[in-house]
């Protein structure tokens, strides 16, 4: 690219051509190419509404429609120019137009700004990211639901302190995750409508002299609604925040969860088994087998998180209307949705491929003393005061740490050295099942309440 070139676009006011090193600083198109799609998207609807409102004719609409076409086929094609002198990909493509269709390509900007341009891309494209990070949620979502049918009975021990507290299905479990998900899908379609927002027409800053119908390039890019102030249209980058905020809440969720099968594919645990496809060996040590795809994602939190710094600290303090400071917002957005849906993706395939071995989590929730709050409760039914009850269970307990033995083992005569108002109708709760069985609520661990929460879970994933 020679200065001369380079100096086309802009360059009207120079008498001396930018530092070669301020060039490479100052670009962005290293990065901003991958938004090549929206941008001729933008350009398209752009040039289609000029020529409706008089301002192009019909001829040069036509014709930067196809010089556009063109380049969008040279771009995938990887014959395209890229060029650092050109700064971004907005420049790069407007001025391979001219190249292509001559004076006619120079039209296309009437009326615009590259302010209004990117903002437009940038939404353009998180809204396509957001429509399939969706997609991965939902599927996701539907394997979480899938496993929980399938594990709906399956006694566990569930957790407090990572103390055995009490015994719960694994299925529950499972839809402890799913609501977490649920949420972040909730969050996800709620930023998708304030990214949904048309700001091309805000122009530079201020709008433009040329009789635009912003309503008409809103209709043609599925906008659901134009920025309503030509100043914040070209500043905005709230809907970025947003979405690095639900990200990093997301991967988080799914750093809770990779810490689980991290710690239940251990030896010690040995709760579930990961197939080989998502673990990894070692080079020294033979026998073994790490979980490095939930320990991955545990480790992307944290750049998720870094992002929605970036942005935060990006935008504070930002006076109106565009500054350059913005085009450092791209980066970290890109990152945060490709971090995102690659966890995503990562976990969707995982997920239906958890192996539970049901008995080490039976016998693991058995010898934990997972019972107790249910002979407590049983006491309070026979008329005992609850802390009476809790004071007589935890000698109880206290017994059977000492002998090596679960409540359920213990005798009837044995159990009755803390309470006489124990009868032998004891057995029932102090059983894995009675005690899961029992609690039968809505949010309840008890099987039943697990497959109906999973078809309420189906009725909202396929909303
Ligand atoms: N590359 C710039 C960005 O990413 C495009 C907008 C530049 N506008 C300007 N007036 N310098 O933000």
């Amino acid at each position: 690219m020679s200065d001369q070139q380079q100096n086309q676009l802009w360059g009207g006011r120079f008498s001396e051509s930018t530092d070669a090193f301020v060039q490479e600083f100052t670009a962005s198109v290293a990065f901003d190419r991958r938004m090549y799609r929206q941008d001729i998207q933008g350009s398209m609807a752009h040039a289609t509404m000029l020529a409706e409102a008089g301002v192009l004719t019909d001829d040069e609409r036509d014709a930067i429609h196809q010089g556009l076409k063109e380049i969008r086929a040279e771009i995938e094609a990887g014959d395209f120019q890229w060029s650092v002198a050109l700064e971004d990909v907005h420049m790069n493509i407007e001025a391979r137009l001219t190249d292509k269709i001559g004076i006619t390509g120079k039209k296309l900007h009437t009326g615009r700004s590259r302010n209004d341009q990117v903002a437009t891309d940038i939404r353009l494209w998180l809204r396509d990211e957001i429509d399939l990070i969706d997609g991965e949620l939902a599927r996701l979502m539907t394997g979480l639901l899938d496993q929980a049918e399938r594990e709906a009975a399956t006694i566990m021990p569930g957790f407090t302190h990572l103390q055995t507290a009490q015994p719960v299905t694994f299925g529950h479990h499972l839809l402890a995750w799913f609501e977490m998900l649920k949420r972040d899908r909730e969050r996800l379609l709620d930023c998708r409508k304030r990214v949904n927002r048309l700001p091309l027409g805000a122009a530079a800053l201020a709008g433009t002299t040329y009789p635009i119908q912003r309503e008409r390039t809103r209709e043609l890019l599925g906008f659901d609604a134009v920025c309503e102030n030509s100043l914040d249209a070209v500043s905005d980058r709230d809907f970025a925040i947003e979405f690095c905020a639900l990200a990093a809440l997301c991967v988080t969720h799914l750093s809770r969860i990779s810490e689980e099968l991290v710690l239940w594919t251990s030896a010690q645990f040995n709760f579930i088994d990961l197939p080989d496809r998502f673990c990894t060996g070692s080079s020294i040590m033979p026998q073994k087998k790490n979980p490095d795809v939930p320990e991955l994602v545990r480790g992307k939190t944290g750049r998720v998180n870094g992002h929605l710094i970036s942005l935060l600290t990006l935008m504070k303090s930002q006076p109106l209307a565009y500054n350059k400071d913005n085009q450092e917002d791209k980066e970290p957005l890109f990152d945060a949705v490709d971090t995102l849906a690659g966890c995503l993706r990562a976990f969707a395939d995982m997920i239906p491929a958890i192996e539970p071995n049901r008995e080490v989590m039976r016998e693991a929730a058995r010898r934990g003393f997972a019972t107790a709050t249910d002979l407590a409760d049983y006491l309070v039914r026979k008329g005992v005061a609850f802390r009476d009850a809790h004071e007589i269970v935890g000698k109880a307990v206290a017994h059977g740490v000492d002998k090596k033995k679960d409540l359920s083992e213990m005798s009837l005569s044995e159990l009755r050295q803390f309470s006489d108002q124990i009868d032998d109708d004891v057995f029932e709760v102090l059983t894995l099942e009675g005690s899961v069985s029992a609690r039968n609520h809505v949010g309840g661990t008890a099987p039943d309440q697990v497959r109906a929460a999973v078809a309420r879970g189906r009725e909202v994933v396929n909303a």
